[in-house]
């Protein structure tokens, strides 16, 4: 491993429910303080980072839309939650000394930024991390989507989702001690076998933008700064 970065820019996605740690809803600050300071690594040794955030620790629509809850609606509701959780995240990487700008594909200008991608290009540069919140800003959509295609709309040369897994397996290990990591995968091979790795439509926005994805354990620390800095072997690659 050389000691200059192998990415200059990635987007990193962060589910809600890692945001949790051990409890069952809301923002952990033990978490928000490990995350903020693995970022913190990487930003120190020059990678321009970009976060997308997800909501399910503070919403999750599934219940109550069977519950006979409006689908967009509820979807409304959750992009509002990943704009509590950028704020979250904003305070905690501002509290150990980085700079930070949550852009919301919803309008809350008292709040915070609306998604320029110019300006967040701009702070990328200037070493800021640019949480981007509320999803693309549209119902129906993931924030694996959002990851995608806002990866794809700054030219990150790399987009991490963090899980709670170190990779892609052939089933859920949890669930079957026969599963086996996939070192590398392409995205044609996710698609076909339905790999619960990102949806479709995230899968596909990358496949055809080319984008390198790797899936990683977010909660072994260090192995953010590894993979910046070009360790193949940490979590799984998906390739076009
Ligand atoms: P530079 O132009 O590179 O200096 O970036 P900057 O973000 O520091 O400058 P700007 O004057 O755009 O923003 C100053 C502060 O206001 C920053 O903390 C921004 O996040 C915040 N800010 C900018 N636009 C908005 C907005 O529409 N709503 C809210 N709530 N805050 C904003």
């Amino acid at each position: 491993m050389s000691t200059k970065p192998a990415y200059k820019r990635i987007l990193l996605k962060l589910s809600g429910e890692a945001l949790m740690g051990s409890s069952q809803f809301g923002i952990s600050s033990e978490v928000m303080t490990f995350l903020a300071n693995e970022i913190k690594g990487i930003v120190d040794a020059g990678v321009e980072v970009a976060l997308v955030v997800g909501g399910g620790n503070i919403f999750r629509g599934e219940g109550l839309a069977r519950g006979g809850m409006d689908r967009i609606t509820g979807d409304h509701m959750g992009m509002l939650a990943t704009v509590i959780n950028g704020l979250a995240i904003q305070d905690a990487i501002e509290r150990i000394g980085l700079q930070a700008r949550v852009q919301s594909a919803l309008r809350i200008n008292e709040v915070c930024e609306d998604y320029i991608r110019r300006k967040a290009q701009r702070h990328l540069e200037k070493g800021r991390v640019v949480i981007f919140a509320a999803g693309t800003g549209n119902p129906f959509f993931t924030t694996d989507s959002a990851a995608a295609l806002r990866a794809v709309e700054v030219s990150a040369d790399l987009l991490l989702k963090a899980t709670k897994v170190d990779g892609i397996y052939t089933a859920d290990p949890k669930k079957d001690p026969k599963a086996t990591k996939y070192s590398t995968l392409t995205y044609d091979q996710a698609l076909d076998q339905r790999l619960s790795v990102m949806d479709q439509t995230a899968l596909v926005l990358c496949r055809d933008n080319k984008m390198k994805l790797r899936v990683y354990d977010m909660d072994r620390p260090g192995a953010l700064m590894k993979i910046v800095m070009g360790d193949d072997t940490i979590g799984t690659h998906v390739t076009v």
